[in-house]
């Protein structure tokens, strides 16, 4: 049946204070990536993705959209495609719109409950004949999909791997393989290691959206969990971690001040941070590597002609 739909409930206040209250008792204090994206954090996503300074978007659509005819294999017919983190459909549709597309039904699994249910709004209006299937969730979470029979690809776009430290990033591709079966494909789209100076105003912009993006993350926990962070009391930072190959998103306490969410108090002293994100920036034979082992094989690997991002597609052995 054409966009039938298979909710999961959205997230509760437990679903966001636990998490955070977990993150603020550890030392060093962190809160996790996910919890950006409420409405309000998904609206000044949506910005940063048109930023000057963030080239990852306009680089990665104008690759794939170079590509759309060489990303899918051939002979596939009646396929599923599997989005993961898919609130937003725009990269799903340089695949989807083509005449030629083979894709009979779109699964996207996301945590932002709204975003889906306006992503399912406009693929109904524009694909009367998509099987579409959010799926409100956290796909690092084990999931059963609701899986319809055919052929089946993964796609991963946007460089949401790099939220991922490698070992997870391989535990979720592992997770992903077995959801989606041997002789599935996957389609990944991540941001390449390069040059702090092209990095660091990526996360650092001139607008200041990426530090309203960051600093959303306690307004949620003061709309959702109770908390009384005061904004003015912290300030957004974004650092190049050489050794570890990634960008950091922090928090810095501004003063000392005691903060209470859930009926705890967390003290910060001046200039102690919440880390809130980390962004993997890999060399492409890294992915490759990191996909491996997860039982993923590499296909075909390309990148834009200034070498800033990469799109690879694997099938499972
Ligand atoms: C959506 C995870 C790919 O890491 O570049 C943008 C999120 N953080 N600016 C990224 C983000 C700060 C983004 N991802």
């Amino acid at each position: 049946m054409p966009n039938d739909t298979e909710f999961v409930p959205q997230s509760s206040r437990t679903d966001v204070l636990e998490p955070a209250l977990a993150g603020l008792m550890a030392s060093p204090k962190t809160l996790p990536a996910m919890l950006f994206y409420d409405d309000e954090g998904c609206r000044l996503f949506y910005e940063i993705t048109r930023l000057p300074e963030y080239y990852l978007t306009r680089t990665e659509t104008a690759l794939l959209s170079s590509l759309a005819g060489s990303l899918v294999p051939d002979g596939f017919r009646d396929a599923v495609l599997v989005e993961f983190g898919g609130s937003d459909e725009t990269k799903a549709r340089i695949l989807l719109d083509r005449e030629d597309s083979p894709f009979t039904t779109y699964v996207s699994i996301d945590v932002a409950g709204q975003a889906l249910t306006d992503m399912r709004a406009r693929m109904a209006s524009t694909h009367p004949n998509l099987t579409v299937l959010p799926v409100v969730a956290d796909f690092m979470q084990p999931l059963s999909l609701p899986l319809p029979e055919g052929p089946r690809m993964g796609f991963f776009p946007g460089s949401t791997i790099g939220n991922l430290d490698p070992a997870s990033a391989t535990r979720f591709l592992a997770a992903a393989r077995l959801s989606l079966g041997s002789g599935s494909w996957f389609l990944l789209g991540a941001d390449l290691r390069k040059s702090p100076n092209i990095l660091l105003p990526a996360y650092n912009d001139s607008a200041g959206v990426t530090a309203a993006f960051n600093l959303n993350v306690l307004q949620r926990l003061n709309r959702e969990a109770g908390a009384n962070f005061d904004l003015s009391r912290f300030r957004h930072e974004a650092v190049w971690n050489d050794r570890e190959s990634r960008i950091e998103m922090h928090l810095i306490s501004t003063r000392d001040q005691v903060v209470t969410l859930g009926g705890q108090d967390v003290s910060f002293r001046e200039g102690e941070s919440i880390h809130t994100e980390n962004s993997y920036k890999h060399t492409q034979d890294r992915l490759v590597a990191i996909a491996g082992d997860a039982g993923w094989e590499m296909q075909h690997m390309w990148q834009d002609s200034a070498g800033l991002f990469g799109v690879i597609l694997f099938r499972a052995g």
